[in-house]
C-alpha cells in the first residue's frame, strides 16, 4: 500500500537537463520567484569566484539582468548544468551541478576542505536547489538530486561533493538537506560553517 502511494507520487514528476532547448523553462521557474534569493541570482553566484559584478552606482535591476544574461551565455557555451523537475509540464524544481572549474566559488571559503587528489578523477559539485513554494516537502529536491547524479555518472563520474544544511533555519538551505545526500551514499567529510557540512561520494 505504502509503496504504491510512493510510486504514484514519484510519477507526478519528470526531469530534463538544462540546455538551450530547456532554457525557457529555467527562465519560467526563476521568474515565478520561487525563493527570495533565486530570482536575482539566476544561479550565477557559484559560477564566480570573485566579487559580484556590480558597481555601487548600478541599480538592482541592472545586476539581476546581468546575472540573467551571464547565465544564458554559459548555457549557450555548454558551461552551465542542472536538472529541471517538471510537474504536469511546468518547471517546479532545479538542482545545479557542474565541474569544479565551472563552479569555483566554494574554494574562496576558508572553511572549505580541499579534496586530496583521487587518481586524477574529476571533481563535481552540486551547489544549489530551488523548489517552487507550492511544491516543497514533496520530494522534488530528492528527485532533482537523483537525476543530477545520474547525469554526472553519464558524463563519466568522478568525485562528487555538496554542502547541505544540517541545522534548518539557516539561509543555506538552498544547498539541500544532509539526509538527501546520505540516502544517496554520500559521507560527511567536515563541517562547513555553523549550519552546513561538506559531503562527498565517488561515482
Ligand atoms: C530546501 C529546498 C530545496 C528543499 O526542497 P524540497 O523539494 O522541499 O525537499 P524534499 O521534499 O525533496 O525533501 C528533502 C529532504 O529535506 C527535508 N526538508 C525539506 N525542507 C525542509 C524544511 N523546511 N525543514 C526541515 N527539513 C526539510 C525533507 O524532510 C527531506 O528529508 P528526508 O530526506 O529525511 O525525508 C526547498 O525548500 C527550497 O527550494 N527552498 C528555498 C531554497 C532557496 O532559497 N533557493 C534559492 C537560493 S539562491
Amino acid at each position: 500500500m505504502n509503496s504504491q502511494l510512493t510510486s504514484a507520487r514519484v510519477s507526478e514528476y519528470s526531469t530534463k537537463q538544462l540546455s538551450e532547448r530547456t532554457w525557457r523553462d529555467f527562465e519560467r521557474l526563476f521568474e515565478t520567484h520561487p525563493a527570495p534569493g533565486a530570482y536575482p541570482c539566476w544561479c550565477m553566484y557559484n559560477h564566480r569566484c570573485g566579487p559580484e559584478p556590480r558597481e555601487k552606482r548600478d541599480s538592482r535591476a541592472k545586476w539581476i539582468e546581468q546575472n540573467h544574461r551571464d547565465k544564458e551565455a554559459l548555457v549557450e557555451k555548454g558551461r552551465s548544468h542542472g536538472i529541471l523537475v517538471y510537474a504536469q509540464g511546468e518547471p517546479v524544481g532545479w538542482c545545479q551541478f557542474g565541474l569544479s572549474e565551472e563552479l569555483p566559488r566554494i574554494e574562496k571559503n576558508p572553511k572549505y576542505l580541499k579534496p586530496t587528489s583521487e587518481s586524477g578523477r574529476r571533481l563535481w559539485r552540486i551547489t544549489c536547489f530551488v523548489v517552487h513554494k507550492k511544491y516543497r516537502r514533496r520530494g522534488v529536491a530528492r528527485i532533482a538530486l537523483k537525476a543530477a547524479l545520474a547525469a554526472i555518472q553519464n558524463e563519466g563520474g568522478g568525485q562528487v561533493e555538496a554542502y547541505p544544511i544540517k541545522r534548518w533555519g539557516g539561509y543555506q538551505k538552498y544547498r539541500g538537506a544532509v539526509s538527501m545526500f546520505e540516502k544517496e551514499g554520500f559521507q560527511i567529510v567536515a563541517p562547513l560553517g555553523k549550519s552546513n557540512v561538506l559531503v562527498r561520494k565517488s561515482i
